[in-house]
Formats: structure tokens, sequence, C-alpha cells
């Protein structure tokens, strides 16, 4: 039996539970100071103080001595497009010269330009970046990665991009969560035709997509001069009837009603909400869908944040993710996004790290399985290398991650890599 244990920690931050945490309950972290856990066969078995690890377990196979340093739950990024060929940092030059993200789709950048790489790209380039962006998200803490396709927009590249997700959550150490994105943006070919190109989507490639189990949540970018509400709802609803869970790009750019879509169809999440309004966010509150706020895009864009503490004190469940991708927001820096979170988006401490762990889990409907350190949950933990939680902003932009332990072994370890 494959048994590790992990004690002295100064700070055990649990995060403990099996469900979103909503409003006030954001932050609750659930601390245990001198805190250790036990894995066994890379399951949680047990968590409480060093001095009361019960004597069965004490016989180890391996020991971790955390003294003077924070154990979390391993992050999960619920929200990016990690999988995609070629790059597009021209457009930063146009941002900085002033073209916002949509006249930058109409300069011929955007995702359509991205779609022509990923289109090229032979199927092992693409499973070698993958394989080095999971790399460097490892060693941000981040245990669970959530994955979109909608770089391909039609049969055989969506399939390939997802495809190789499920190649690479085999392969990496990170566990990957696929999402079918082929509504993402209209190609050339259909100008005009959104409805043709919905059908499509729906009669050609989702079917497949179920069928060879490609994907678990369908995603729809719901935005003006994008796919409207009708549009949105037809492949969400679809998606829903073939059993795939639901996500949605709602009111990034525009207020088009797209939190109020995700409360109607009771979406697991929905994701930016730059510009949602009150009553969208009353609605997916009483609905209970997650919001997944992405800050890093909101910076890059150079847009306002979403409205974090207006949702989380009208008791909304926020989670935070990077939205990593290569136009609106490269970067899978989970640093950068916990300082936008406390300095920009007023949200605490406490709420950043809930917002990072367990709601990440619920955003991607996994909050009874990872998320927190909890009997029975994953042994997917983060060893960081100050002795309180609260160096994990103040050390800014700079990730503290020591250790990171997925499924009860040790995968990622900052002084080995140093030679
Ligand atoms: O979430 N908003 C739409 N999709 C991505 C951007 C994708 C891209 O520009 O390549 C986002 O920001
Ligand atoms: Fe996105």
């Amino acid at each position: 039996m494959k048994r590790v244990i992990i004690k002295n920690a100064s700070q055990l931050v649990t995060c403990s539970g099996y469900k979103a945490k909503k409003g006030k309950e954001m932050n609750h972290l659930g601390i245990i100071e001198n805190g250790a856990l036990v894995i066994e066969e890379g399951i949680i078995k047990w968590v409480g103080t060093t001095p009361n690890i019960p004597r069965q377990y004490r016989k180890v196979a391996q020991e971790i001595d955390a003294s003077n340093k924070t154990v979390l739950p391993g992050f999960v990024d619920s929200h990016t497009h990690f999988l995609f060929g070629g790059y597009r940092e021209e457009e930063y030059s146009w941002r900085l010269a002033g073209y916002d993200y949509m006249e930058i789709m109409k300069k011929g950048g955007g995702i359509v330009n991205t779609v022509s790489h990923t289109k090229e790209a032979t199927k092992e380039s693409l499973i070698n970046v993958g394989m080095k962006r999971l790399n460097s998200m490892l060693s941000f803490g981040v245990t669970t990665v959530e994955g979109k396709s909608g770089y391909g927009l039609d049969y055989e590249t969506e399939i390939k991009q997802l495809e190789i997700m499920k190649k690479l959550n085999k392969r990496h150490k990170i566990d990957v969560v696929s999402t079918f994105l082929g509504a993402h943006a209209l190609p050339k070919q259909y100008k005009g035709k959104e409805d043709e190109y919905i059908d499509y989507m729906i009669n050609e490639v989702l079917p497949y997509v179920v069928d060879r189990e490609l994907a678990e949540f369908c995603d729809v970018f719901c935005e003006e001069g994008v796919f409207s509400i009708e549009q949105s709802e037809r492949i969400l609803v679809t998606a829903r009837e073939q059993g795939l869970k639901l996500k949605i790009h709602a009111d990034e750019i525009v207020n088009l009603g797209g939190a109020k879509l995700a409360a109607k169809l009771k979406t697991t999440s929905a994701d930016h909400l730059l510009m949602a309004s009150d009553e969208g966010i009353r609605e997916m509150e009483l609905n209970n869908v997650v919001a997944t706020l992405l800050p890093g895009t909101a910076f890059s864009l150079k847009e306002n944040y979403a409205r974090a503490r207006y949702m989380i004190d009208n008791n909304l469940a926020v989670a935070l993710a990077t939205d990593f991708n290569p136009g609106s927001c490269f970067t899978e820096s989970i640093p950068l996004i916990i300082a936008l979170a406390t300095l920009y988006m007023n949200m605490s401490i406490e709420e950043t790290i809930t917002a990072l762990t367990i709601n990440g889990a619920a955003a991607i409907d996994r909050a009874d399985q990872i998320g927190s350190i909890d009997i029975n949950k994953k042994g997917d933990i983060v060893i960081h290398e100050f002795p309180s939680y609260k160096f994990i902003p103040y050390h800014i932009g700079v990730s503290t991650v020591e250790t990171v332990i997925k499924d009860g072994k040790v995968v990622y370890d900052k002084e080995d890599k140093l030679c």
C-alpha cells in the first residue's frame, strides 16, 4: 500500500467542503495549525493535527515534513483554452495602439487566426506544446485544468483538439477536463449564416463528441457579433439533451443577457460576466450557477473587472481562472490572477483562495472529488514555501509553490529543478 504522510504544516488550509461556497462562506478556509494529512493509494484518508496522527498510519512509506510551510489543495484552473497552434504576439502591439478585442477580430486577428494555425499544426506538435504548457501550470500548483476546443470550427480540427486533450489527460499528471466549444467564433465561409453554423455543429460535430466521450462540458461564446442568446440556447440545450454539462462565455463585452440565460438553463458556470446586470447576477444566485471570473483577461484587454465584490455580497459562488489563450489572455500565471483579484476586484485573500480551489472544482462539477483537503478526496496537495497563506498574494506575482503532490505522488519539486 502506498501511504504518504504530510506533517508539521504551520497551516493546513483545508478549504473544506464538498460543494461550491457561496457569499460569506467563501471566507472560511478551515485552517488547521500544526496540520497533517494521510494519503493512501492517492486518496486522502485522514486530516488533523500532527500530534493526533493515529498510530495505525505511522508505519509510512513516505513522510513529508512541512514545517514552516503552508499546505493547500491543488489549484483548479477551471477556464482555459490552452491547446492551440501558433501565437498572436502582433495583437499585443495592436492593443497598445488602441484597438479593442472586436476591432482586432475585424482587422484579421482574433480567434480565426488561431484557427488557421491550429488546423495546420500536426498532432505531434500540439501534444508537445500541450505537455509544455501543462508543465508550466503544474509549477503554479495547478492539479486540474479545464481545456476547451474552439480553435477548429470544423469537424476535423474540433475533434483533433479534443482527442489531443484526452491524450494529454492520460499522459500528463494534471487532470484535464475537456469542454466542446465548437461555437467559439464564426468561420469566414459562414459569414451571415450563424444559424446554419450552429446547425452544422449540432448535427455534424456534437454527436461525435458525445459518442466518443471527448468532452464533459459544452460551452458557447454568447456575445454581440458572435452568437446570439437564441443560438447559444439552441446549442446548449441540445448538448445537455445528449448528456453534456454546460458552461457559457457570458456578458463579456456587452450585456446581452448571457447571465440570465445561464440562470435559465442552470448551467454549471457562467464565465467572464464583466457586463452582467444586477438581475442576471440575482438569477444566477437563485439557480446556483458558479460565476467564473477571469481577471487576467480584463487586465490584458484593459477592460473594467467583473464585479466580484457585488457578486459575493449578493451570495454568489465565485471561481477564478486564468482563461489562458493566445489572444485575450496569454498567461497561465496563478500569482497574477491572485494579485488582480485581491488588489483590483476587492476580493479578500480567503475568497481568492476559495475561488481557486473548492469553487474552481465546483465550476467543473468536481467539488465532491477535488478542491479541498477532505477525507475521500484526491490526494492533490500543494506545499507553499511560507508559514502562512497570507504570503501567497503578498509575494506579489511570484509563485510560492514548492512541492506539488498529485494523486498522492510528488510530481513537482522546485528545488529538484535547480542544478
Ligand atoms: O475567453 N472570449 C472568447 N474566447 C476567449 C478568447 C479566445 C481568443 O482570443 O483566442 C476568451 O477570452
Ligand atoms: Fe474563454
